[in-house]
Order: structure tokens, then C-alpha cells, then sequence
């Protein structure tokens, strides 16, 4: 059996770049990395870091078929979303998500950091001016142009100094 997976999904390549991060950072030989989609129950491994983007609050049905039907595992999640620097708000998509775990699992903790998002959700944004609060608007459009430098170094750096720490949970 694998020692350890990591499972992404990603539909426009920022949870991707940090799923490469993770995986260079597994020092071990025995390391596989995959999109959730070629995911078929036959990849199975000791020790699994699963990455998502945020969806709505939550993850892809795909990423629940796989939180679901593991058991007796270790596992890591990880991340990317279009909100920036807030800790609560990423633990709370990691908590959303955990919760698919059955619990004969070791539940490790979790990275996000912000990503990038489609220049529609801009102009979704923008045609909401002079109808919602422009203030809020405002805010809006200021994390999103955030979002757009991201992930950055600092966020792949994160990334490498989370995997470190998850495999020292792992081998403790
Ligand atoms: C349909 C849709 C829904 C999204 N929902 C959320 C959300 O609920 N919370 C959030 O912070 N970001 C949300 N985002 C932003 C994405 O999570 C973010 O851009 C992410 O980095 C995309 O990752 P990817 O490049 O790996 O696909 C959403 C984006 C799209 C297109």
C-alpha cells in the first residue's frame, strides 16, 4: 500500500499549485499525486492529504465520495478559497468538510490560503452597485483583486511548513 496520497481538486489550478507543493514537500518514495477525478477506490494509502476549493461553503460531491469512504486513516485537509486572511473562515470550510470523516479516522488539521477567482464574479459585483450596500461592494471588490496575487510564495511557503507538520503528527 501507498504511504501517502494526495488528492486535489481544483478547477482552475490553485488547488492544484498547492497540492504540488505538498507532495515535493513528502520526502518519501512511496507518495502518489492525483486529481480527485482519476480518484477510483483503487489509490489507497496509509496517510492521505485531500485539497479542495471552497465551494459555496463546501466541497465538490467528489471530495465527499472520498471523505466518506475512508476509515482508519490519517489524514490532512487542505485548501484554497476566494476569502482572504481570515483563520475562522477557513477553519470553518476545513470543519465543514471534516465532518464527512468517519470518525475510526485520525483527523491531523488543515491549510487554506486564498486563491484566485473568475473575473465574472467581478462583474457579478459590480452590477450589484447602487442596488446592495456599495460599502459592502466595496469590500468585496478589494478582496477580490486580493485574491487575484494568490496563492502566492508566502501562501506555497505555508504550505511546505504545514506538510512538515502533518508528518510529524504522522510518524509521532
Ligand atoms: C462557483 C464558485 C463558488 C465559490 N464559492 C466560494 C465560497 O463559498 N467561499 C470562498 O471563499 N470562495 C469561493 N469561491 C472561490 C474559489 O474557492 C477560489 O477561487 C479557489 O481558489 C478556486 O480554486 P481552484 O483554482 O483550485 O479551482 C468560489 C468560486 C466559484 C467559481
Amino acid at each position: 500500500m501507498l504511504k501517502y496520497l494526495v488528492v486535489y481538486a481544483s478547477e482552475t489550478g490553485n488547488t492544484k499549485m498547492i497540492a504540488n507543493e505538498i507532495y515535493d514537500a513528502i520526502k518519501d518514495r512511496s507518495k502518489e499525486l492525483i486529481n480527485v477525478r482519476q480518484w477510483n477506490g483503487t489509490h489507497e494509502a496509509e496517510n492521505y492529504f485531500i485539497g479542495f476549493w471552497a465551494n459555496r461553503g463546501s466541497c465538490s460531491l467528489e471530495i465527499i465520495d472520498l471523505l466518506s469512504s475512508l476509515h482508519h486513516k490519517n489524514i490532512a485537509l487542505f485548501g484554497t478559497c476566494g476569502m482572504g486572511n481570515s483563520d475562522q473562515y477557513y477553519q470553518q470550510i476545513a470543519r465543514t468538510a471534516s465532518a464527512w470523516l468517519s470518525q475510526d479516522n485520525h483527523y491531523l488539521g488543515s491549510y487554506f490560503c486564498q486563491g484566485k477567482m473568475p473575473m465574472q464574479i467581478r462583474n457579478k459585483y459590480e452590477q450589484c452597485r447602487g442596488k446592495c450596500d456599495d460599502s459592502q461592494i466595496d469590500e468585496m471588490i478589494r478582496n477580490f483583486d486580493e485574491a487575484l496575487l494568490h496563492p502566492d510564495k508566502q501562501d506555497l511557503l505555508k504550505a511546505n511548513v504545514f506538510t512538515d507538520q502533518m508528518l510529524r503528527k504522522i510518524s509521532s
